[in-house]
């Protein structure tokens, strides 16, 4: 038996043996105490959560993005911070790399996982499954074998777009809808498309966002539904043109996404939808990075106060941190010409370090549970940040031509013209998603002239190979053309067989724009011609670095000792294998790699991302999880020509 008094917040428990215990609910406790009867409402000026008022102070984190290892430490800093909610999206083009293959179990990838040690760290969850989330992400994480239906319309009501969404919200749904609040879980909201009314370049199409909202609900989600997007002070199509407000088929509301004239932008949602609590479901407190710029974006502590005191005091506005920490676009993962680090200059740095945005986080939120805007909820302390390690520097000993490479992957051969990865036979279903394609044609002569008519997407290298003469050159350094190429050969060329490559790389898809149909990767509608001659027998080799790739070329018996400097033009791509050697338990670190110029690195089996001289990006970051005690191996597969040395820094270098 005990006496239980209530004195201002706190609770006293006065238990028979004289134990005195006086504990702060947490979060979940808060809400819930009395029973739940109703979610997230926003039929008013402020949300409600269960009927008591309730303000979105939330952090986006992207468990793709960051080794599941790390998930509940970095959860714990979402927590201390004093974020209430983690908003997360959902990468369709992984969850279901192969059509109806699907995938929610792998590390990554495991959502039932996260959903759990959310509702552990105390903290509620809004899900954006899309299907398209742009984020910076390949495509806009839609899968790339959509590309397949040479009729694909992407984000419209096409039915067989449509059919493929519902197909894989019918497997997230049946995750998602275990966790509702109502049911007891963390899942408080769930946003339908992405920016679509804020995306001017797309034809808006009232009946495919009613579809999406129509799924959600025949699918068993009872939760709140909203959408999210910027610019809506210019904003052409208003969001109760297609969700009236006070409708009861559809019930939506919609948040802004923004950075700067917070409350100019708050106040014009406001009038688009009056009686409906503000909500920013991005608050960018900073940017990403995209190769070719030549610095690292910053968005300044002093606007990010300043922005924010408008949303949470002026406007009386919910916030989403997108992001407060964003991690690594691993693999080839990245959106079109956006660089391997998913930084984003955010309150927690990518390996996890705090900065001054965090400790600004923190103050807001005491602000806001002194002046009652938020319960005072059980806290823990800001955790200790990881430590990182500086492993010095590591010579390659190792090496792998090009050619060895090209017996460990699928090849098509004797196609009539070449055709980009998406439209290769894997199936009938699906055919390459990511990395580089390789086209074949061979000449039983010298020849003056190759030629690709059509369009090219993204980075070519042409290789010929014509008796004794052999030369390399990049022949689209970023791009989307048609080139031609007149060879010349020295005129003791006398052979009776040339070999002419073109190796294309896919630099990643846009993940945002006009006609993203148009995403197609390799030769699009053309030729390859010798001499003016269309050739009508073309071998496509798929070079798309899967784990079964990296575990074949491991038992190659052609690997060489590694070679010094080749001469830029004499170089074709080659794997440069080092080993690193540690002793005690993996700690993060970040590899700089002085004087090599493109490519991708791989740790023990696992792609960490693309490198390119041209930055701004320098170091690319090595979780220590991905690194084990003992001998690690590191390849590299370098386009142009490699550096000597491997330097493990203790620090980031993103310029
Ligand atoms: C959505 O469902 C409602 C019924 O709940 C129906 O009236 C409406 O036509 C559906 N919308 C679409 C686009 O199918
Ligand atoms: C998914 O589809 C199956 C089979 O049609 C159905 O039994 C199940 O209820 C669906 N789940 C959801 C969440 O829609
Ligand atoms: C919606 O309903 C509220 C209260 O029921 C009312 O004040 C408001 O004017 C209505 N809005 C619209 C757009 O009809
Ligand atoms: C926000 O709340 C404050 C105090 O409650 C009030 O004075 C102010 O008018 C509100 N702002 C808006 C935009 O509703
Ligand atoms: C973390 O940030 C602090 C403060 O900016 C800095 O002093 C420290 O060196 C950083 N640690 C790492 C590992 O980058
Ligand atoms: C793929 O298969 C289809 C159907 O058999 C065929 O029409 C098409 O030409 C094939 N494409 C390639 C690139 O082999
Ligand atoms: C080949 O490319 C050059 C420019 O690089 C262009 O001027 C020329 O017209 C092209 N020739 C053909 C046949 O496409
Ligand atoms: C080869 O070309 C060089 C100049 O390019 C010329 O001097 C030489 O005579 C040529 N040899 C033959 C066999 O044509
Ligand atoms: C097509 O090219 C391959 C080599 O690339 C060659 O082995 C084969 O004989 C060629 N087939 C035809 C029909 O020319």
């Amino acid at each position: 038996m005990g006496l239980v008094l209530n004195i201002g917040s706190c609770l006293l428990l006065i238990v028979s043996k004289f134990y005195v215990s006086c504990e702060t609910p947490t979060l979940y406790e808060y809400y819930t105490g009395d029973g739940i009867h109703s979610g997230l409402v926003g039929k008013s000026d402020q949300f409600t959560l269960n009927g008591k008022p309730f303000v979105i102070f939330g952090g986006s984190l992207h468990y793709f993005r960051l080794v599941p290892q790390y998930w509940r430490s970095t959860l714990l800093q979402y927590k201390a911070a004093g974020l209430n909610s983690i908003q997360l999206y959902l990468p369709w083009n992984l969850h279901e790399e192969v059509p109806e293959k699907f995938d929610f179990e792998s590390p990554f990838l495991n959502l039932k996982l996260f959903l759990q040690e959310i509702q552990a760290a105390d903290m509620f969850a809004i899900v954006r499954p899309g299907p398209y989330i742009c984020a910076e992400w390949e495509f806009g994480g839609l899968p790339a074998w959509l590309l397949k239906d040479p009729n694909m319309r992407l984000r419209t009501n096409y039915k067989p777009y449509i059919d493929r969404v519902k197909n894989y919200w019918n497997r997230s749904l049946s995750i998602i809808n275990q966790f509702q609040f109502t049911n007891g879980g963390p899942v408080i909201a769930f946003q339908i498309e992405n920016e679509y009314f804020g995306s001017f370049w797309i034809e808006h199409s009232a009946e495919y966002l009613q579809l999406l909202y129509n799924i959600t609900r025949n699918q068993g989600f009872r939760e709140l539904i909203f959408t999210s997007d910027p610019g809506f002070i210019a904003q052409q199509l208003p969001i109760a043109d297609i969700f009236p407000q006070n409708s009861s088929t559809y019930d939506v509301l919609e948040s802004a996404n923004l950075n700067m004239n917070s409350l100019e932008s708050l106040l014009a949602l406001k009038k688009l939808q009056p009686n409906r609590p503000l909500y920013v479901s991005e608050f960018w407190p900073g940017w990403f990075d995209s190769w070719h710029e030549n610095f690292h974006h910053k968005y300044s502590v002093q606007q990010f106060e300043q922005e924010i005191s408008d949303i949470l005091f002026k406007a009386n506005g919910s916030i989403n941190f997108y992001m407060f920490f964003g991690g690594t676009n691993f693999g080839f993962m990245n959106g079109y010409r956006v660089v391997t680090s998913y930084d984003y200059d955010a309150p927690l740095s990518e390996s996890g370090n705090y900065t001054e945005k965090y400790y600004k986080t923190r103050e807001f939120y005491q602000k806001l549970v002194q002046i009652g805007k938020l319960p005072k909820t059980r806290l823990p302390d800001v955790p200790k940040a990881r430590s990182t390690y500086s492993y010095g520097t590591i010579l390659p000993v190792k090496m792998l031509s090009f050619e060895s490479m090209l017996k460990h992957v699928d090849v098509y051969s004797k196609l009539s013209k070449p055709v980009p990865m998406e439209m290769l036979n894997r199936t009938s279903l699906y055919g390459q998603n990511f990395g580089f394609i390789l086209y074949r044609v061979e000449s039983k002569h010298p020849v003056q002239k190759y030629e690709v008519t059509g369009t090219i997407n993204d980075r070519a290298t042409l290789m010929v190979q014509c008796g004794t003469y052999k030369k390399a050159k990049v022949v689209i350094e970023d791009g989307q053309e048609s080139f031609n190429e007149t060879l010349t050969y020295s005129n003791e060329t006398n052979t009776n067989h040339c070999q002419f490559d073109l190796l294309v790389e896919n630099m990643g898809r846009f993940n945002d724009g006009v006609n993203m149909e148009l995403q197609r990767k390799g030769i699009l509608f053309g030729d390859i011609k010798l001499d003016e001659q269309t050739i009508s027998n073309i071998t496509i080799y798929s070079m798309d670095f899967t784990k079964t790739f990296l575990q074949k070329i491991d038992s190659d018996s052609t690997w060489t000792k590694s070679s010094t400097n080749p001469k830029l033009g004499n170089y074709f791509p080659t794997i440069y294998r080092a080993e690193m050697h540690i002793n005690h338990i993996p700690q993060d670190t970040f590899l700089e790699l002085p004087k090599w110029r493109k490519g991708n690195v791989f740790v023990n089996g696992f792609n960490i991302g693309r490198y390119w001289w041209v930055g701004p990006q320098k170091t690319l970051y090595i979780p220590g999880p991905l690194l084990k005690k003992g001998t690690n191996v590191i390849d590299i597969f370098e386009l142009e020509q490699p550096g000597t040395e491997l330097h493990f820094l203790d620090h980031a270098i993103l310029e």
